[in-house]
């Protein structure tokens, strides 16, 4: 089938981006669901027409720590209410472990969260404006094993650029996987990214920092015998 071609002044389709996950909704709980509807007004932040004034998102200018891929919400509740002089954003295309975050905070009474349900590659690049972050954590981005999926895997050089840039000068990009190779492809990516400094001492990984929980995706990963690499890098300028 020949496909139809653009006329003149027609816009040329998007080409379609390469997304580092797949929107599975899987199974909700009633409690999510809930939660959802209620709690989203709170702390939910929807695609903003101009880039965002994080000031006025959170009510206050305060060091800012922005999480990709947070899973079930776990390890960044445990730092916002660790961490109350800080604000949190994080970003999760899983609407249940979306629901499920919101939940715990409303009970543990957060109001240093803001929550994204969106592509975070998007979020990054479209919402937020260049330097304002002090912190970037990604923990155990999901690994695309095989050779013709890792394209998909997050960690990429524009996706290193794209980071750095929205990093204040000296913020910290922080980073676990499971995944050998995964963590070698890292260190690679970051390492040449001229942005930033690898904080490990032999410039490879760095002990696992004190504030990082041990989720299920680590426990399993720890079942199967892998073992878990951190990668930190700080923004030089
Ligand atoms: C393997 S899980 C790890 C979850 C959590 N960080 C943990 O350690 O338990 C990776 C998560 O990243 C999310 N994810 C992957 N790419 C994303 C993207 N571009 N934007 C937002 N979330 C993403 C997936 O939905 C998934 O929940």
């Amino acid at each position: 089938m020949v496909e139809h071609a653009p006329q003149d002044g027609e816009a040329l389709p998007r080409r379609r981006e390469i997304r580092s996950f797949v929107r599975r909704e899987g199974r909700m709980t009633d409690a999510q669901k809930r939660a959802l509807d209620a709690l989203w007004p709170v702390y939910g932040v929807e695609a903003p027409a101009a880039p965002l004034d994080l000031d006025a998102v959170f009510g206050r200018a305060a060091p800012r720590v922005f999480e990709i891929g947070f899973g079930m919400g776990d390890y960044l509740l445990s730092r916002v209410v660790a961490e109350p002089q800080h604000d949190f954003f994080g970003v999760e295309v899983h609407r249940p472990g979306v629901g499920r975050l919101l939940n715990r905070a409303h009970a543990a009474g957060a109001n240093n969260l803001r929550v994204a349900s969106d592509d975070a590659v998007v979020v990054l690049r479209d919402w937020l404006p260049e330097a304002l972050l002090d912190e970037i954590v990604i923990q155990f981005p999901d690994p695309w094993h095989k050779a013709r999926h890792n394209k998909r895997r997050l960690v990429q050089p524009a996706f290193a650029a794209l980071a750095v840039s929205r990093l204040k000068p000296g913020g910290l990009l922080s980073l676990a996987t499971d995944w050998q190779p995964y963590a070698e492809h890292m260190l690679e990516v970051l390492n040449a990214e001229a942005g930033l400094r690898n904080l490990a001492a032999d410039g490879r990984y760095v002990p696992r920092p004190p504030t990082r929980l041990k989720t299920k995706f680590e426990a399993r990963g720890e079942r199967l015998g892998h073992a878990v690499f951190d990668l930190a890098y700080r923004r030089l300028g």
